[in-house]
């Protein structure tokens, strides 16, 4: 973050802690009672969002707010009767809504979260919380302040494989677990960037907010590439990290209990992508956990017959996840949990296989909406991931091993 963009960061942060003291309770609903809701940023994950919002019985979606004049206009498509706004803050005035989805690019995070907070509103943010350590300091500051129910999208803390894994480290059936390896990985068709979107003809400077796009950053003149591909940018971006190592590493943190770590290293590079993205392709990080857990994370862009997955390693037992992985003779791909005892310690022990079901991860944002209880992935677990990633990137950037101390005194780089 420069100078600039944290001090009016702070400055942003005071106004809305102020705004917070001011704010109104949250309405109680009944069990029946009909949930209105909001959205902010209606771009990819938006679309897949608003499906998902308008599938929840007994909700209604009511606005959504978004700085282009196509993605107002799609949303309008699939959800007409709504109302539609090119300025947040015109969404969060309406009295008559509780909560808002945020699913606007990372580095505006900290702002839709804050803001949405102190209109009084409950909150579902996408993942990764926030875009830095600062800003993830000041958001879990003012949820745990605020009565809201915040709920951060990180849907694998609703997964039928996280309750089973947690079930049967409970159960002691791995033992101690010094060591967990994850993996997520992906290719694309040669001359084909991962992640890389085509600029809409219709992406102009008077169809764009690009100020409001911008956040602060540095004023320039329109550059639709970036207000269209912000993830391969770091003044916008966090990179594979923040995009997807957070959804793995929120699960593995909530699986045995884990603080955020204590030191991270990262290494890796641009290797297959090309094309004047600043964000790694490839990339191996280390993370140390302070209860004897070293967790490792690889990521690549070049190949992906291996998936995605996560493997505990417990004196005791295996815990093995896997998503995605071409099946070598089925050519099918898709997701297992299994357990494997450790026969020198378990020599009883018997392989097991995960069967819970997943959870709706939007569904039990509104039912606690209404039950004001803690959603599953709760602004806890949306923090200590964001802080692993944050201390990730932090050493990559800096090219050393960070510890938590050294990752929360940095000033984060643009
Ligand atoms: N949970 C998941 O599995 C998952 C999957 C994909 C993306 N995501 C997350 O969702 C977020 C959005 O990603 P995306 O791929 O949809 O990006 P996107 O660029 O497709 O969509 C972002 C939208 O926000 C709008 N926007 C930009 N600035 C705004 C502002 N100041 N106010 C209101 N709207 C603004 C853009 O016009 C765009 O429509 C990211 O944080 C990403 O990491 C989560």
């Amino acid at each position: 973050m420069t100078t600039n963009t944290r001090r009016e960061f702070l400055k942003q942060a005071a106004i809305g802690a102020a705004a917070l003291a001011a704010c109104p309770p949250a309405t109680v609903l009944g069990a029946n009672d009909r949930v209105r809701v909001g959205m902010i940023g209606v771009g990819g994950r938006g679309e897949e969002l608003l499906k998902e919002i308008l599938q929840v019985p007994n909700v209604q979606l009511v606005a959504i707010a978004d700085v282009y004049s196509r993605r107002r206009d799609a949303a309008k498509q699939m959800a007409p009767g709504i109302q539609t706004f090119d300025d947040h803050r015109r969404l969060l005035d309406m009295k008559d809504l509780d909560g808002v989805i945020v699913a606007s690019p990372l580095h505006i995070h900290a702002k839709h979260f804050m803001d949405t907070i102190a209109a009084g509103k409950d909150l579902y943010c996408e993942k990764t919380m926030t875009w830095s350590i600062p800003e993830v300091e000041e958001c879990l500051a003012t949820a745990k302040k605020s009565d809201r129910v915040v709920q951060v999208g990180l849907q694998h803390e609703s997964s039928g494989s996280l309750a089973d894994t947690r079930k049967w480290i409970k159960d002691g059936l791995a033992g101690k677990i010094t060591q967990v390896e994850s993996w997520m990985s992906r290719n694309t068709p040669h001359g084909k960037g991962q992640w890389v979107r085509q600029v809409p003809s219709d992406c102009t400077a008077q169809n764009v907010d690009w100020k409001a796009f911008l956040n602060g950053r540095p004023d320039r003149g329109f550059d639709p590439y970036k207000f269209i591909n912000w993830r391969l940018f770091w003044e916008f971006s966090g990179g594979n990290v923040t995009e997807n190592m957070v959804h793995q590493i929120a699960w593995i943190q909530t699986a045995l209990d884990l603080p955020e770590p204590t030191a991270a290293c990262m290494s890796g590079g641009i290797f297959s992508e090309k094309d004047g993205r600043e964000v790694p392709d490839t990339i191996v990080v280390t993370l140390e956990y302070p209860q004897d857990v070293v967790v490792t994370w690889q990521s690549t862009f070049n190949n992906k017959h291996y998936g995605l997955g996560e493997r505990l390693l417990g004196s005791d037992g295996t815990i093995e996840h896997i998503m995605g992985v071409t099946d070598m003779v089925t050519g099918r791909s898709g997701e297992s949990l299994h357990y494997y005892p450790e026969k020198v310690n378990r020599p009883e022990g018997v392989a097991l296989t995960g069967e819970s079901k997943n959870q709706n991860h939007m569904a039990n944002w509104i039912d606690c909406i209404r039950s004001r209880q803690t959603p599953n992935a709760n602004v806890e677990i949306g923090y200590r991931s964001a802080i692993a990633a944050h201390m990730a990137n932090t050493a990559y950037r800096q090219k050393q091993r960070v510890t938590l101390e050294m990752a929360k005194a940095a000033v984060s780089q643009i």
